[in-house]
């Protein structure tokens, strides 16, 4: 779970470097996947840099608008920064847009419900390597729904 504009919680810079100080990939652990829960791109490529050579996918989550940046780190770490929602994209991030607007505009509204149009799978494949517990490989991909035309 991300710091800013989070919910409160523990440090997670803190926590992720204590993590990566007493254990050892391939060694107390196969394969790690960090899901990162937050609203920030730059707190969730600093968390990719951090755990870069120590997990097998950092993935970003929360936001739900998929980023265009899955690559693979220098040491061997597959990175998204947010792998986008599973829901409908005719939306504000998958809730009802009119309703959304009308609490932005301070009109009447109820609390958020989900849109209901066809919705999109988004998300992340990653090639792992068995040898070393990092990726190979890593593809985003989004399926159905409002978002499959645009390219
Ligand atoms: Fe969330």
């Amino acid at each position: 779970m991300g710091n800013v504009f989070m919910k409160k919680c523990d440090d997670v810079f803190k926590i992720a470097t204590e993590f990566i100080a007493q254990k050892e990939i391939s060694k107390d652990y196969d394969f790690l996947i960090v899901d990162f829960h937050g609203e920030i791109t730059s707190e969730k490529m600093a968390i990719g840099n951090l755990f870069d050579g120590y997990a097998t996918l950092v993935v970003g989550t929360h936001t739900h608008v998929p980023t265009n940046d899955a690559r693979i780190l220098k040491n061997g770490t597959s990175y998204i920064t947010d792998a986008g929602m599973c829901g409908d994209y005719d939306s504000v991030i998958g809730m009802n847009a009119q309703n959304s607007i009308n609490r932005f505009l301070k009109k009447e509204s109820i609390k958020h419900f989900p849109a209901n149009g066809e919705a999109s799978l988004s998300g992340v494949v990653v090639d792992c390597d068995v040898r070393n517990g990092l990726a190979k490989n890593i593809e985003s991909f989004i399926f159905g729904g409002s978002l499959k035309n645009i390219n």
